[in-house]
C-alpha cells in the first residue's frame, strides 16, 4: 500500500505507457485520499488512457472522493454501487451538481452501471479500473480482496478493517496487490498534508525536539448521527444505515476516528516514512 505523492510531470513520467499509466492511476487515488486539500496535478492522459473509475459507498465521504478523482484529467466516474437505492441517487445526483458546477459534468459518465444492495460491489468492481471503496469499513477487507483478485486498482478509505479477521484480509491482499503491481492508496489524508509532512521533516531530517521517547494523541469529537428506525426495515439495513453505532462495522470509536491520530503517531515515533 502506499504514500505515494509524486506530482506527474513530463520529467518524471517514463516513456512506458504502463508505468505512466500505473503512475497516474496512483495519482488519481492520492487525490480522492488527500480530502479537500489543494494539490497541484499535471497528468498527461489521452485517448484511450481514460480511466474508468468507480465508487462504492456513495454517502458523504464517496461523493467527496469521487469528484476529487475527477479533478484529474482522464479520469471518469462510469460506475456507482450502494447498499441502497436512495444513497446511491442522493450521492450520485451531488457528484454530477458538483462536477457541472465546476465545469467537469462530462467527467461524471453513468448510465446504466448503478448497482445496488450489498453484493453490488462485484458487478461494479468487474466494470471499472480504479474503484474507490467508502462503505462501512466493516466491508472494506471483503470489497478489497474481491478487487485485488479483479486486478483493479484501489482507493480506500480508513479505517481498512475492524476486527482480526479483517486485518488478515488485507494484510494478503495488500501483498497479493503489490505481486501484481496494483496501485493502492488509504485516505489516511494526514500523510498528504503540508503542516504534518513540515513537521516530520523538523523532527526527523533537522532533529528539532531530539529523540521522541513518548507521545500521545487526542480525539475530541461529538456524538455521530443517529438515523432513526423506518417502518419495515430489517435489522440488517437499520445496522447499515447506523454503522458508526455497531462495532462490527465500524469498529468502533478508536478505529474508525481515532486511527488518524494513531497513524500520525506510529508515523512519527517509527520515523518510517514510506
Ligand atoms: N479520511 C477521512 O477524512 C474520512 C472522512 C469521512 C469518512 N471517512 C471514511 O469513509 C467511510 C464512509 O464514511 P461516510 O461518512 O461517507 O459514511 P456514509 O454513511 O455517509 O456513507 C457510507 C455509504 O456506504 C453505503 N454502504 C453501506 N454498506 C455498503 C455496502 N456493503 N456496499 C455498498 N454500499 C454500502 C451506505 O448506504 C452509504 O451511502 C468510513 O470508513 C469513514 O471512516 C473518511
Amino acid at each position: 500500500m502506499s504514500h505515494e505523492t509524486t506530482p506527474l510531470s513530463p520529467s518524471n513520467v517514463g516513456s512506458d505507457p504502463l508505468t505512466n499509466r500505473r503512475k497516474f492511476i496512483t495519482r488519481a487515488a492520492a487525490v480522492a485520499g488527500a480530502a479537500a486539500l489543494p494539490i497541484e496535478l499535471s497528468a498527461q492522459v489521452a485517448g484511450s488512457d481514460e480511466i474508468k473509475v468507480g465508487l462504492i459507498g456513495c454517502g458523504g465521504r464517496g461523493s467527496g472522493a469521487a469528484a476529487q478523482t475527477m479533478t484529474v484529467d482522464g479520469c471518469r466516474l462510469i460506475a456507482v454501487a450502494d447498499a441502497f437505492q436512495d444513497r446511491l441517487d442522493g450521492g450520485l445526483n451531488n457528484i454530477k451538481g458538483g462536477m457541472e458546477k465546476a465545469g467537469r459534468g462530462d467527467r461524471v459518465a453513468v448510465t446504466d452501471k448503478k448497482y445496488v444492495g450489498l453484493d453490488a460491489y462485484k458487478e461494479l468492481i468487474d466494470n471499472v479500473d480504479l474503484v474507490l471503496v467508502a462503505t462501512p469499513p466493516g466491508f472494506r477487507p471483503i470489497h478489497f480482496e474481491y478487487a485485488v483478485n479483479a486486478g483493479k486498482h484501489v482507493f480506500m478509505e480508513k479505517p481498512v478493517c475492524v476486527d482480526a479477521w479483517g486485518y488478515n484480509k488485507i494484510i494478503k491482499a495488500a501483498q497479493a496487490a503489490d505481486e501484481k503491481g496494483l496501485k493502492v492508496v488509504v485516505g489516511l489524508q494526514r500523510h498528504y498534508q503540508n503542516v504534518y509532512r513540515e513537521a516530520f521533516k523538523k523532527v526527523h531530517e533537522e532533529g528539532m525536539i531530539g529523540d521522541i521517547v513518548s507521545a500521545q494523541a487526542w480525539w475530541n469529537g461529538s456524538r455521530p448521527w443517529i438515523r432513526e428506525r423506518k417502518p419495515g426495515q430489517t435489522e440488517m439495513e437499520y445496522q447499515v444505515m447506523n454503522w458508526y453505532h455497531f462495532a462490527w462495522l465500524s469498529g468502533d470509536h478508536i478505529s474508525e476516528q481515532h486511527v488518524h491520530n494513531i497513524d500520525v503517531i506510529n508515523w512519527f515515533v517509527s520515523g518510517n516514512n514510506e
